[in-house]
């Protein structure tokens, strides 16, 4: 069979990315852009500062994939883009090269959701990964458990019913002054402090729920400054941290495990930018181990947005006759499994 090239575009937050993958799994180049250095000064993402920047950067990034893949755009197949969820302004950029350019070149059009694109960042990485397998999406924007059953059929088992839990990270590591993004400085600092220190909430629900809530862990950090402040008395920032993460990580792994034995299904694929978090990785692999799961991460650079993983779910759209027409229009709040 021949092999299927796609170009793809990610531009749905604050990373600008580009990347040619072909099969769905092998990447020939991976471009990303972050804005991350203009975004930190104020403390989180400005969505109009993202726009700005993408329109800047992105013909320079979509030009670095295709040299670096070293291709031309007359052997690309397809041109996948993701169209939600996200940032309006910042999908739209994307969108609209992706668009003109799969016009120019004549060549069909793919939409891709965001979080179908972090999920199969685990094919890119696990070449021999075939679905049924459990996902946990963690990162700054989401948090579900995901049943996927079949390439491109997704059962949604659980979400957060508030806070994204990378949002939870970001608004601790804020209020314990570590600046943003939180996640990984919450991960280095937390290795230095107790996780039994303090015991803060995990969220409990009264039905029958997979379902996550982490703005009471949140809340419940923000007392605890407050009310140490107040009295005077020394806080551990390390302490913090490390107590905070436990009772995050404690609800994601006790609910995956969970889905696991609901659905009987043995692997774990884990995806985006929570999934680098040390403490997770650990703690999954070790409640694994007890329960005969394998557990999978993609590495790293697969885990925050990349385009890479946006050409992979676009390849298996491809390869279903799923293309998209010219006048496909941004989603900012796409579900998953929607089409
Ligand atoms: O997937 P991603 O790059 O962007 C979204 O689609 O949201 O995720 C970014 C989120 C941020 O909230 C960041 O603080 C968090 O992932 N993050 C981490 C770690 N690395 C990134 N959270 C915990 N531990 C980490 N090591
Ligand atoms: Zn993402």
């Amino acid at each position: 069979m021949k092999d299927i090239k796609i170009l793809s575009i990610e531009t749905s937050c604050d990373e600008t990315s580009a990347a040619v993958v072909v099969n769905g799994r092998e990447v020939l180049s991976n471009i990303i852009a972050s804005q991350i250095d203009i975004h930190t000064k104020f403390g989180g993402v400005v969505p109009e500062v993202a726009s700005r920047k993408h329109i800047e950067v992105i013909s320079a990034v979509v030009q670095e994939a295709i040299e670096k893949a070293n291709v031309t755009f007359d052997e690309i197949d397809a041109v996948g883009v993701t169209y939600g969820p996200g940032l309006v302004g910042a999908l739209l950029v994307g969108m609209q090269y992706a668009k003109s350019l799969a016009y120019a070149i004549g060549k069909p059009l793919i939409g891709v959701n965001h979080i179908e694109g972090h999920i199969c960042a685990n094919f890119i990485e696990h070449k021999d990964l075939k679905p049924p397998f459990v996902c946990l999406v963690v990162s700054g924007g989401h948090t579900f458990i995901v049943h996927m059953k079949d390439f491109g059929e997704f059962e949604v088992i659980g979400q957060t019913r508030d806070d994204a839990a990378g949002e939870a990270y970001d608004k601790v590591a804020r209020a314990i002054g570590l600046g943003y993004p939180g996640g990984p400085k919450i991960d280095k600092l937390s290795k230095e402090g107790n996780p039994e220190a303090i015991k803060f909430p995990r969220a409990n629900f009264h039905d029958d729920t997979l379902d996550f809530s982490f703005s009471g862990l949140k809340s419940a950090v923000l007392n605890y400054l407050n009310k140490m402040e107040m009295t005077g008395q020394e806080i551990n920032k390390a302490d913090v941290a490390a107590s905070f993460q436990k009772a995050l990580v404690d609800v994601l792994v006790d609910n995956v495990i969970k889905t696991c034995r609901l659905k009987k299904v043995d692997k774990i694929a884990i995806a985006g930018g929570v999934a680098s978090n040390s403490t997770l990785r650990q703690a999954l692999i070790s409640e694994g181990e007890k329960n005969a799961i394998k557990v999978l991460f993609p590495s790293p650079i697969l885990c925050t947005d990349n385009a890479a993983m946006i050409g992979s779910a676009a390849y298996f759209e491809y390869i279903n006759g799923r293309t998209a027409e010219l006048n496909l229009n941004a989603v900012p709040n796409l579900k998953l499994g929607q089409r």
